[in-house]
């Protein structure tokens, strides 16, 4: 139990380290693509304390120019940090038990590949980064990055999964809505596609590709779906990271009618690090 203590406290310590060379390190600027200007919305929205539009967000956090020196000195960092510090970087170029569908990494191999790789923004290699670490499928260690996930992107509704019997008797999964808190009456309609393809196996898909806090499925499964183990839940509905689109479109079976619902990401600030790590948007504002 002590190595697993002592393993913990060495992840918090990346996390903590990246955030602060977040800190040290800002992304540079260049005139073309201003962040100064692409956010002048987000520092609006965010003086009044009110929500954002996806667009403005998206433009915002797209905006911060790709430094390649950045990105090197950030991968120095975090390969020093992983191969001297993680317990289980050998262990996860190993494939994995039978019955799991996580995928082995050579980690430090792959965040040399991205030296080599230019990226649109500073938020795509953070991305990119990103998602290399999250395929260790370990809850103990991502990489977080206080510009870019400073948001919260919300459905304001919840999903659940139940087995049912169809008309040939026969069991099957579904999804349903749970809760829905803009439009109550699409509660417990069946979800039978999320943005025209089939919804169980959208969600299953998200489950194996987009969280990272357990290797095992099921356990990222329900993660995905509405609360029922404390806050690492709600995933598909809840997120932290930037949505590919604006809106998710839900194709639902209610008792009365069948109709596509399509429901936009609500955006609103998760904390004030925007402000105070990102750039001065106080000074911006003014403008
Ligand atoms: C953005 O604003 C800050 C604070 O006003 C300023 O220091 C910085 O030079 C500006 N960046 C650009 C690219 O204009
Ligand atoms: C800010 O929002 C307005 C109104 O929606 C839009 O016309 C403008 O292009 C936006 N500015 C930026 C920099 O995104
Ligand atoms: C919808 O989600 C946004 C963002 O989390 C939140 O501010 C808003 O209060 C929610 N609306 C309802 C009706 O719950
Ligand atoms: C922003 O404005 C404050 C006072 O208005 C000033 O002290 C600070 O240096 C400015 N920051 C930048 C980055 O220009």
């Amino acid at each position: 139990m002590k190595i697993i203590q002592v393993y913990s406290t060495l992840n918090l310590y990346l996390i903590l380290f990246v955030a602060l060379l977040a800190i040290i390190l800002p992304p540079s600027k260049s005139e073309q693509t201003d962040p100064n200007f692409t956010c002048q919305n987000v520092s609006k929205a965010f003086k009044k304390n009110k929500l954002v539009e996806y667009d403005n967000a998206k433009k915002c956090i797209e905006s911060f120019p790709f430094d390649a020196k950045l990105a090197g000195d950030v991968i120095d960092a975090v390969s020093h940090f992983m191969s001297n510090y993680y317990v289980f970087l050998n262990q996860a170029k190993e494939e994995p038990p039978k019955g799991f569908t996580y995928k082995p990494v050579d980690l430090i191999k792959e965040l040399e590949s991205l030296r080599k790789e230019t990226f649109k923004s500073d938020y795509d290699f953070v991305t990119a980064l990103r998602n290399i670490i999250s395929k260790l499928k370990d809850g103990n260690t991502q990489y977080f990055n206080l510009c870019y996930q400073n948001f919260i992107y919300d459905q304001n509704l919840t999903l659940y999964s139940v087995i049912t019997t169809d008309n040939e008797n026969k069991k099957k999964q579904i999804i349903k809505v749970f809760d829905d808190k803009l439009d109550p009456s699409n509660n417990d309609c069946e979800v039978s596609e999320i943005d025209g393809k089939p919804a169980l196996q959208t969600i299953i898909d998200f489950a194996n590709d987009n969280i990272a806090h357990s290797k095992d499925l099921g356990v990222r499964f329900n993660m995905a779906l509405a609360p029922s183990i404390g806050t690492f839940s709600q995933l598909f509905t809840l997120r932290k990271d930037l949505p590919e689109t604006s809106k998710v479109t839900y194709n639902l079976k209610c008792l009365e009618k069948s109709y596509t619902l399509t429901r936009k990401w609500s955006v609103a600030f998760s904390n004030i690090a925007f402000e105070n790590f990102c750039f001065d948007l106080r000074n911006n504002s003014q403008k």
